[in-house]
């Protein structure tokens, strides 16, 4: 879901994170064992780090209900054993039930990625009884006062906590996600706490990768280096604080990294997703790169979309890259780190990450970051149909 940013194995996030856990055997494409499906881009919430493309598919494109169900049966069939009911905020589609009903009938896993905000008790209730299998919630913060200002949501924060303490009445196992940058960052340990009080299994701490609506809020949202290094100290010291009671998954942001991330586990390696219009991505940022032509569900198999279409071989393995990829000694660790960043920095997908050090454009992305991390921005440009819509100076 889009508030939910995916710890991309990433998302990843967000959730993908256990994708990257449950891989296929990605060395020779084999469909992943997990997708992502983004069964709407409808959302509630306006986070100003969604991880949708700017351009939201409106409502009027969604698959209808017997088409997911086409899809989830030809999931089955094709040998996925889990699959990710996210968003937008997937509980926004009336036939969520039904959905989880149908893959839990063909033998699906499921897990629902989502803010809360839209639940009510006895619709997860339903949800359990239909065979839902694991419930993700995303936390903007650790106060209303905070969380509710970066999702732009009044009263989110507080039902996020009562649906949580639900998820663990039915006892369906929780997994707290915590998207953190510049403005939350000071409360990651309180954040912790919060995770073990709610008796979650997991929480993952996903630094804002800066792509799509990230990145047009990079300014406001980039750490300091300072705080990524009291960060990743923190969660060093609550993994082994914590172990056998909460597992921590940590995304750094790659800003400040020196290698990149072997995003999506390289580019149709791993993983796809399915857009609400059916479409078949090698991430759910892929589509805004422009000049990949994806295909859709409507028109062929997620089989043979996988092998052949035309966007996942396009940056699939090593052939591809230019250099300093092309003869560097961790083209087949990272695949070049992340296309969709690549394209958002230079215009190129097929250039390095300027993530890494190697990159001619790192030094210059580097210092940026730092510049904007210690500037004054701090207004964010919410996420919505129209745009987005720039926070009030009072913060409203
Ligand atoms: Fe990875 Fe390319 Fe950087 Fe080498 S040059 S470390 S392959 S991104
Ligand atoms: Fe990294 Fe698309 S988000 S490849």
């Amino acid at each position: 879901m889009s508030d939910v940013l995916p710890t991309i194995p990433l998302d990843t996030s967000d959730s993908l994170a256990v994708l990257e856990k449950s891989r296929s055997t990605a060395e020779t494409f084999g469909i992943p064992l997990a997708v992502l499906l983004e069964i709407t881009h409808r959302c509630p919430l306006q986070c100003p780090y969604c991880s949708n493309p700017v351009e939201l598919d409106r409502s009027g494109k969604e698959l209808s209900t017997e088409e997911w169900k086409k899809v989830l049966s030809e999931l089955a069939e094709i040998g996925v054993l889990q699959v990710h009911f996210s968003g937008g905020e997937p509980t926004a589609r009336k036939d969520l039930v039904e959905l989880v009903k149908h893959a839990s009938d063909v033998g699906l896993y499921t897990n629902l990625i989502t803010s809360a905000v839209l639940l009510t008790r006895e619709r997860l209730g339903d949800l359990a009884d239909a065979g839902l299998c694991h419930v993700q919630i995303s936390f903007q913060g650790i106060e209303e006062g905070l969380a509710d200002r970066v999702a732009g949501y009044k009263g989110g924060h507080r039902k996020k906590l009562e649906v949580a303490k639900w998820t663990r009445e039915l006892d369906l196992p929780l997994t707290v996600n915590a998207v953190m940058h510049r403005q939350n960052l000071h409360q990651l340990p309180e954040i912790i706490q919060m995770s073990v009080d709610l008796d979650a299994d997991r929480l993952e701490v996903a630094n804002v990768q800066y792509y799509g609506w990230a990145l047009k809020n990079r300014a406001a949202l980039m750490p300091t280096v300072a705080q990524l290094e009291q960060c990743t100290r923190t969660v060093e010291e609550a993994r082994e604080r914590l172990k056998g009671t909460l597992a921590i998954d940590y995304v750094v942001p790659d800003y400040y990294a020196l290698r990149p991330k072997k995003c999506m586990g390289g580019w149709g390696r791993q993983f796809f997703n399915i857009s609400p219009a059916g479409k078949v991505l090698p991430c759910h940022a892929a589509e805004s790169i422009t000049g990949l032509d994806f295909e859709s569900v409507r028109s062929n198999s997620i089989a043979w979309i996988w092998r052949n279409s035309e966007a996942f071989n396009r940056y699939r393995g090593t052939g591809w890259m230019k250099e300093p990829c092309k003869t560097c000694e961790f083209r087949e660790i990272d695949f070049g780190g992340c296309r969709c960043q690549a394209f958002a920095l230079t215009g190129d997908a097929a250039n390095t990450d300027p993530a890494c050090a190697l990159s001619p454009l790192h030094e210059t992305i580097f210092k940026q970051a730092e510049r904007e991390a210690e500037g004054e921005t701090n207004r964010f440009l919410y996420r919505n149909f129209a745009g987005g819509t720039l926070e009030d100076e009072n913060g409203a």
